[in-house]
């Protein structure tokens, strides 16, 4: 069975008095359990929209997606219960401290106090946040380390499948790194299926087995990174993300917020 099966899928957003913003076009994907597949974009082409609809939180217009065979319409609740989704806009309680947020998490799961503080403030300093920070309120945190936490409460209890919508944007290239491996040893340890967005062909190649490319709401290309680099004409083994989005979609690649608000 997959990890994650998605069948024709369609998402529509209205916009102004009649139009509407067509974010995905039709997705075909499968995902195997224990693969780690990338998502790779510029803005506004649907990544966050598929990811959105792979956690229950947007309903499809047309389609299926299925999490471990369970449906995310009919079965919402079971697949709630498999995945858990990191993005950059993640809830926390801002007066509390970055362990007493993941500590609450933890709780919610029945993870023992004292096994959970041991593994969260592990996770903490090894994703870089600063010791003294650890013990002090989230509204303090600087973006980048807010999100470190996010990460954390993702690793101190694994999901069956994690969805990571752009982990590492706005981390700086060592926490990158550390996320990075952080991910491909939940993976080795845990079995974890992990599906994450990205902007950055570094990190796909480093740590996807596979991806697919959004061009638009629809997929332009799927295959390994070493596929997907060896379309790019030229000597292939250094090819840039938007040198492998030019070769797939005749387009360049646009990353700027004008998309997003197009
Ligand atoms: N809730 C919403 N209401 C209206 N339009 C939306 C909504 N969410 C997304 N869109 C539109 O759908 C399209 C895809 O957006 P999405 O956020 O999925 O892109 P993305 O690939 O994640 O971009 P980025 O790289 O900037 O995060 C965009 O045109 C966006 O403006
Ligand atoms: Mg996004």
């Amino acid at each position: 069975m997959d990890a994650l099966s998605i069948k024709g899928l369609e998402k529509r957003f209205p916009k102004g008095r009649k139009g509407e913003v067509h974010a995905l076009r039709g997705i075909d994907l499968a995902v195997a359990p224990g693969e780690i597949y990338g998502v790779l974009g510029p803005n506004g082409s649907g990544k966050s929209t598929l990811v959105r609809i792979v956690a229950t939180l947007l309903l499809p217009d047309a389609g299926e997606v299925r999490v471990f065979g369970h449906d995310v319409v009919r079965e919402a609740k079971k697949v709630r219960e498999l995945v858990h989704r990191v993005s950059t806009e993640a809830a926390f309680f801002k007066k509390l401290s970055p362990l007493e947020n993941l500590l609450y998490g933890a709780r919610l799961y029945g993870i023992p106090g004292r096994i959970a503080a041991r593994r969260a403030r592990e996770l903490l300093l090894r994703l870089g946040l600063p010791r003294d920070r650890i013990g002090r309120p989230m509204e303090g945190l600087s973006r980048g380390q807010q999100q470190k936490v996010a990460i954390a409460r993702a690793l101190l209890h694994p999901p069956r499948l994690l969805l990571l919508d752009e982990p590492t944007t706005g981390l700086d290239p060592r926490s990158k790194r550390e996320v990075q491996e952080l991910v491909l040893e939940l993976r080795e340890r845990e079995g974890t299926t992990v599906l994450l967005t990205t902007h950055d062909m570094d990190e796909a190649d480093r740590i996807c087995d596979r991806v697919a490319i959004l061009d638009e709401g629809r997929i332009a290309a799927q295959g390994t990174p070493a596929e997907l680099k060896a379309r790019v004409s030229r000597d292939g083994a250094g090819a840039t993300m938007e040198e492998v989005f030019f070769a797939v979609t005749g387009k360049e690649w646009r990353d700027d917020e004008s998309t997003e608000a197009a």
